[in-house]
């Protein structure tokens, strides 16, 4: 009996002491973020990031970190199959991204 109050003991310390250390780095991880905003490393005018998908391109620069499914996003790539292979081919949620040609009239 002692010996498993010992391992409860134990384990709530382990997992008290594992959620502060999480807590400190999702903060250094935010204060990262935020030193890395106007440094050459960015993406440039308003975090452009295209994508293309079926041929036609996508800026979705502001939306990568409200993504659902995380930043799976490589900008400058041709990113059809890893959108098919989770969205299947309706572009319409996509559409708002669609990188309208200014040019094109
Ligand atoms: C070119 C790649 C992709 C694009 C452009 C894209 C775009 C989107 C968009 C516009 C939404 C709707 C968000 C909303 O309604 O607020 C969405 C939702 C979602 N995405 Fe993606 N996605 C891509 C790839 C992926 C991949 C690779 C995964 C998984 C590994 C993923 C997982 C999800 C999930 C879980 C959701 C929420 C549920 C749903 O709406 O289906 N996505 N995505």
């Amino acid at each position: 009996m002692k010996i498993a109050g010992i391992i409860t003991v134990t384990l709530l310390l382990t997992i008290a002491v594992l959620s502060v250390f999480s807590k400190i780095k999702s903060k250094e991880m935010a204060a990262q973020n935020e030193g890395e905003s106007g440094t050459s490393t960015m993406m440039g005018p308003a975090d452009k990031c295209i994508i293309s998908v079926f041929g036609q391109e996508y800026d979705i620069g502001p939306f990568r970190a409200l993504h659902p499914g995380g930043d799976v996003f490589k900008c400058g790539e041709d990113m059809t199959e890893t959108f098919m292979q989770q969205h299947g081919k309706d572009l319409k949620r996509i559409e708002k991204f669609l990188v309208r040609d200014s040019k094109a009239g």
